[in-house]
């Protein structure tokens, strides 16, 4: 085992051993290539460098209480994927060739994926980028597909403690019949000024606004938003926000749980009416949110400084499904053979 400090570890670039690759030329994707090198090389007029031919993913691996390895949910990601390529006229990776490099990355990094209860899990980053050379506005004719993968911490430093977070009017991440449903870079490159000035005034991230109305709840950030009320479980209900697998996931879970599942608008005013409010993701999991301050209007939402009961009942049944605590009911792990 790596000489790491797991429990000290943040989200971020971590270097590992290997990174696999496969590259789609003449129409057909290769074979799948495992490599130590950092670096692509590509041509200056690559269409992912100008014309933002590019989608990612992003997904976890862990290391069970039983020592075993499970991949959550890859083929949701892998579907993600081929949807999001296809908003951006990019050559889809199929499933299989998407599932087989995420376990290929796993096993050849076998040493990174943290142990269970160090609270970190190793992160999976898929990329699929545009190389083919063009200036006019076309698709390429050639793709790279690359997955690497790293250990990470908690992507809010507070880990499972509530965050702040500030709703803004002046920004906004996508257009309501825009990219904001596919994982492509132009989200997030629209998305960082409001980010980082989010930071500045002391808030872990933004909340995005529908961009036509101005009126509902859209993205928190990198992750999704819901809300619980009256044993309900509300979530956003959007055309520009990414179909998040972990919300999907919390929503059965909600269900199974007794609660009513609702995905619909959720004005900006019906913040001050929820028990509880947390943002969730891959990376974020599930983050319980203690205030959300209105930087446009000034208007302050409070919540618990302490994470709520059916935050917390949701974040422990996901990790328990994830960490092999819990019956996997859904069949959502994908468990690795390792030797
Ligand atoms: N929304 C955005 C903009 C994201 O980047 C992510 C992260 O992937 C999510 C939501 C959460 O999606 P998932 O739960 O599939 O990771
Ligand atoms: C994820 O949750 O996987 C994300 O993509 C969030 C962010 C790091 C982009």
């Amino acid at each position: 085992m790596s000489n790491i400090s797991w429990k000290e570890l943040p989200f971020g670039y971590y270097k590992t051993d290997y990174n696999v690759r496969c590259y789609y030329r003449n129409g057909k994707w290769g074979e799948l290539e495992t490599t130590d090198s950092e670096n692509i090389t590509m041509h200056m007029a690559a269409t992912c460098l100008h014309y933002g031919q590019e989608a990612f993913e992003g997904l976890k691996a862990f290391r069970g209480v039983d020592g075993k390895i499970r991949l959550f949910r890859p083929y949701e990601n892998a579907k993600r994927l081929i949807r999001s390529a296809n908003g951006v006229m990019m050559a889809p990776v199929p499933e299989d060739l998407f599932v087989k490099a995420c376990v290929e990355v796993v096993k050849k990094n076998e040493r990174f994926v943290p142990p269970s209860g160090s609270g970190a899990s190793l992160y999976l980053r898929p990329l699929l980028i545009g190389t083919g050379a063009e200036v006019g506005v076309k698709p390429a004719n050639e793709y790279l597909f690359i997955v690497f993968a790293g250990p990470v911490g908690p992507y809010f430093k507070e880990g499972f403690k509530p965050v702040k977070m500030q709703i803004v009017e002046d920004a906004d991440r996508a257009a309501p019949l825009g990219t904001g449903t596919l994982k492509v870079g132009g989200n997030y490159a629209a998305s960082l000024y409001s980010g980082q000035r989010a930071h500045d005034e002391g808030f872990s991230n933004c909340i995005y606004l529908d961009a036509k109305e101005k009126k509902y709840i859209d993205e928190a950030g990198a992750a999704n938003f819901f809300g619980i009320k009256n044993n309900t479980y509300v979530t956003p209900k959007s055309t520009s926000i990414l179909p998040s697998i972990t919300n999907m996931s919390l929503r059965e879970l909600a269900e199974e749980m007794g609660l009513k599942v609702e995905q619909r608008h959720i004005p900006v005013e019906e913040l001050s009416t929820f028990d509880e409010v947390a943002a969730c993701g891959t990376a974020a999991v599930v983050s319980p949110i203690s205030l959300i301050v209105d930087r446009g209007t000034g208007k302050e939402y409070n919540f618990s400084n302490e994470p709520g009961t059916v935050c917390t009942k949701l974040y422990n049944t996901l990790k328990g499904i994830q960490e092999g605590l819990i019956e996997d009911k859904h069949n959502w792990n994908l468990i690795i053979e390792t030797k």
